[in-house]
Parts: C-alpha cells; structure tokens; sequence
C-alpha cells in the first residue's frame, strides 16, 4: 500500500500539456531571438543572465555588444571586472554583472570552460538559480528540466486556478511539482517546451490582459473558465496597516467642550481637536483605564463630577487605523483654562476647526437625547 505521506507526482503528469505548448511554440513562438538556434551554452548562458530582470528588446543590443568584445567564456573569465561592467552598463541589477564574472571565472577554473549540462551543479555557481539553470541545461543540452520564472508562474496560476501568492514557499513548491510533472516524457521536445512556456508569458499570458482567446491552454485554463484572468494570479499580501489607539477626553461643562490646539506638525496639524490622555498608542498596549484614572486625568481642566465612556470609533488614515475612544468628562466646577486650549459651545460645534472623526463625535455628544 502506499504511504499517504508520500506525494504522488504521476497524479499531475499529463502528457497533452506539453504537446499543447510544444505545438504551439512550433507554430506560433518566437524563433530568431539571436540566443536561439545554438546549442552554444556560452550564449544561451548570457542570455538567461541578461533576461532575468530585463525585457528581450531591452537586451538585444547589449547582448551583441558583450559577445563581441567577449566571444568565449575564457574571454569572460580573463577581462578585468571593469571592462565586464563598463558592457553591462545601463541594463542594471549589478550583481548580475558581478556573478557572470565570478561564474565565467569558475567554469573556466573548474569544468575547463565548458558549462555542466546537470542542472543541480548549474545552480551552484554564480547568479544561477534553479529555473535559470534549467533553462541553460535545457537549451544547451536538451536537458530535462523544468523552469518556474515570474512568468511562468503567472501562467500556472492561471491555468491551475491557484488562488494563494505564488511567492510564498508552500506554493512554489507546489507550482515546482506541477512544473516538473508537466514536462514531455524523455524530455522530448524539451527547447520548444521550454521556450513555449516563456513564450506563452511574454506574448499571450501577460501580465496585463491575456490574450487568451489565442492561447493552447485555453480549453484547460482555471482562470479563463472561471472569469479569473484579471485577478490571479493574486498579488503578494500588503502588510496590514498597524492599528493605533487614543484615548479622548471630552470634558464639558455648561455647553461647552474644552478643545486643545493640534501641534501645527504632526496628523491634524494645525487643528483643534480633544485633549488625549496618552497620545496615539499601539492597540496591543490598550489596557482598559479605570475611570478612576480618567477622572484624575480630567482633574486638570476642574473639579470632575462624572465619568463616562462614548460609543467607540475607528477612522482609517493612508499608514494606519486610529481606534478612538472617547470618554465624556462632565466637570462640577471649572479650572482655569490651561495654555493651548479653548472652551466651545456645542451646539455651535459644526464651525469649529476639528478633524472629520472627532467632529462627528462632538455633534453626537451635543444631542441632548443621548447624553444629556
Ligand atoms: N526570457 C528568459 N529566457 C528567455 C528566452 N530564452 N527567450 C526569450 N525570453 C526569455
Ligand atoms: Fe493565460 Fe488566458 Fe491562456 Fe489562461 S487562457 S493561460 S489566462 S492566456
């Protein structure tokens, strides 16, 4: 019996995936890009490095630039690192630079100037990662190997319905195993497979509006049966946006509240607002305050008569979430009025120059019904 532990990769295989990609590509793929038609694993080498982050037209240039001045992986390896980035300069990420060099350098030293057709040693030199690696072991050597670029991702995750961000480990893994299983059966077929899948990312699967009704994979597209193409697949998860509270007094007395000038830099700058008990504080930190404190707190502006608690609010801003809570401190006799703030009435409160939240929760405070 077999163990349940174990993965069943044969339950993904499915032979008419490839045929679809590999017929078209045959058909309709891109077939003169300058690093095609060789099985020279120099070149296809370059041109895996230099399209890793960077659009074909935007490379093409430099691509015959740098084989002209370096025609052989031992040019590569003995030109000064200078010369090497002078040649990639303007094409970006650096480091890209930096490792064909170091890698051009290894080759030479190591398998005598000829690239491994293994892609697991592939990968262990300079700037190779795993799916890059297989495309030069597939390209140069008929290897087969299978390639997960961003591309190729979006297009997996369309045609699977993977409804999580592909980013995260537990989905590439799973998008690996389908990569892997999906590829033709001895590896035939395995150039045109390969840039068939690069292909269908660059020209039909875009990222923008996939031109589907073009695509091989249509018939067995998730995405396209469902109505999903514009939403997977689904973008890296946003940081949630930290959550604040405050604690605010609305000490009245008479028909009137007492408001408290806003520092002119900072959120509400410039404004009048409530008086906070202790500024605007992680939520996490928000211990229930006895009424006791409150009431000390108020103790400032007066004599305090009466503590209560206000219905809640939250007001969203661009960088966070202001939970407020509002406590209404009814006085018994006045303080004097400290620096900074001002007594207003509140039935004229719609005239004074408070932030949106807080207005709302001073026109409720001056309901008589509500709060007496
Ligand atoms: N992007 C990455 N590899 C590519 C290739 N071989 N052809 C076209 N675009 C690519
Ligand atoms: Fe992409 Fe559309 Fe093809 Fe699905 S049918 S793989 S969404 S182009």
């Amino acid at each position: 019996m077999k163990r349940l532990t174990e993965f069943d990769i044969t339950q993904l295989e499915d032979p008419t995936f490839s045929r679809a990609v590999i017929d078209w590509q045959k058909a309709h793929g891109r077939h003169a890009l300058p690093w095609q038609n060789t099985r020279d694993a120099y070149r296809v080498w370059l041109s895996e490095i230099m399209l890793q982050q960077t659009q074909v037209t935007a490379v093409l240039g430099y691509y015959a630039r740098f084989l002209e001045r370096f025609p052989t992986v031992q040019a590569l390896a003995e030109a000064p690192l200078e010369d090497v980035m002078a040649h990639w300069s303007g094409l970006g990420y650096y480091t890209r630079a930096r490792n064909l060099h170091a890698c051009a350098k290894r080759v030479v030293e190591a398998y005598g100037g000829a690239f491994p057709s293994d892609p697991a040693l592939l990968a262990e030199l300079p700037g190779i990662g795993r799916s890059t690696a297989a495309a030069i072991a597939a390209f140069s050597y008929g290897t087969r190997a299978a390639i997960l670029d961003g591309n190729v991702k979006r297009v997996f995750a369309r045609v699977f319905g993977v409804d999580q961000y592909p980013g995260i480990k537990p989905v590439e893994d799973a998008l690996w195993r389908r990569a892997d299983a999906l590829l033709p059966a001895n590896g035939e077929g395995i150039e045109a497979y390969t840039q068939g899948l690069m292909d269908l990312g660059a020209t039909l699967c875009t990222r923008g509006k996939p031109d589907c009704n073009r695509c091989p994979l249509q018939e067995r597209c998730v995405a396209y049966a469902t109505g999903r193409t514009g939403v997977l697949p689904v973008p890296k998860p946003k940081k949630a946006t930290p959550e604040k509270r405050a604690l605010m007094l609305a000490v009245v007395d008479r028909g009137q509240v007492l408001l408290q000038q806003r520092p002119e830099s900072g959120i509400w700058g410039g404004l009048l607002s409530l008086p906070e008990f202790d500024g605007h504080v992680a939520l996490e930190d928000a211990d229930q305050v006895d009424v006791a404190t409150l009431a000390n707190a108020g103790g400032e502006f007066g004599d305090v008569a009466e503590v209560e608690p206000l219905l809640p609010l939250v007001h969203g801003f661009t960088h966070y979430k202001l939970h407020i809570q509002p406590y209404r401190i009814a006085l018994a006799a006045r303080g004097g009025t400290p620096a900074g703030h001002v007594w207003w009435d509140l039935a004229a409160i719609v005239t004074a120059p408070l932030p949106a939240p807080v207005k709302k929760l001073l026109e409720q405070l001056g309901q008589p019904t509500l709060f007496g």
